[in-house]
């Protein structure tokens, strides 16, 4: 069987929840966060060994202020968990701009990433103040510091926020079909899997059904 060894998913479709269970946005993020701690155990038993999930993107500051300061408080409460013995196989990393986010959120992201950093089973790559032009800029410009005036495909892989291995599967729920801003670089060779599914709704459940569709792709590479 073919398994992801790296599954991206963009978690969309909490405002839309809310509004159709006539509920405010916030109860459709809250709810949301729900299915973070369930797709996380479910990837655990599927053997995934990196899980990235966008979470906030560096565009997501142009939301009310009382939405984006209800998400960061969410994200703080939600960073605490990953302490807990559930998920002790669960190493945390970041990716994205420190620069804007708060320092209470940055200090709990230290926080976990030092208290799990020697967790081995799955590597859960946290997307938060994250945008992939920001981050391939980045790149070049810590490339350019180090002094170099020629830059390789190596140089830029080397110096993204994270030397993870390539998604192989990006995942996006609520039925939007786009990138908004995710992995513009690593996302070259990804099988992608959409679903209308809206994020509050989608756990361990629908994270295997995505596995399972990855499982019928036929990975070509340009080479045959
Ligand atoms: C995803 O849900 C959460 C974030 C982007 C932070 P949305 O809040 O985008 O929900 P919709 O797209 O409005 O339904
Ligand atoms: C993408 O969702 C960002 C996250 C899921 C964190 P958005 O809801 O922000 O994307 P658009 O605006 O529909 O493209
Ligand atoms: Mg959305």
């Amino acid at each position: 069987m073919n398994k992801p060894r790296h599954i991206a998913i963009i978690m969309d479709g909490n405002g839309r929840w809310a509004k159709l269970k006539k509920l405010p946005r916030k109860e459709g993020h809250k709810e949301g966060a729900n299915s973070v701690e369930a797709v996380v155990q479910t990837a655990l038993k599927e053997g995934i060994k990196v899980l990235s999930l966008y979470a906030f993107s560096t565009e997501n500051w142009a939301r009310p202020k009382t939405e984006v300061n209800y998400l960061m408080q969410l994200l703080t409460d939600t960073l605490s968990k990953f302490t807990e013995d559930k998920y002790k196989d669960v190493k945390l990393v970041f990716s994205g701009r420190r620069k804007s986010l708060p320092i209470k959120i940055l200090n709990k992201l230290d926080e976990v990433i030092k208290a799990t950093a020697g967790n081995k089973k799955i590597t859960l790559n946290l997307c938060l103040n994250y945008g992939a032009r920001q981050e391939i800029t980045d790149a070049v410009n810590k490339i350019l510091a180090q002094g170099k005036r020629k830059i390789t495909e190596s140089d830029i892989e080397k110096n993204l926020y994270q030397n993870l291995p390539a998604p192989d599967l990006i995942i996006r729920t609520s039925g939007e079909e786009r990138l908004s801003n995710f992995l513009l670089w690593q996302a070259a060779y990804s099988e992608f899997y959409f679903t209308k599914t809206l994020w509050p709704d989608f756990k361990g459940g629908d994270l295997q059904k995505a596995i399972s569709a990855y499982n019928q792709r036929d990975r070509r590479f340009g080479a045959r």
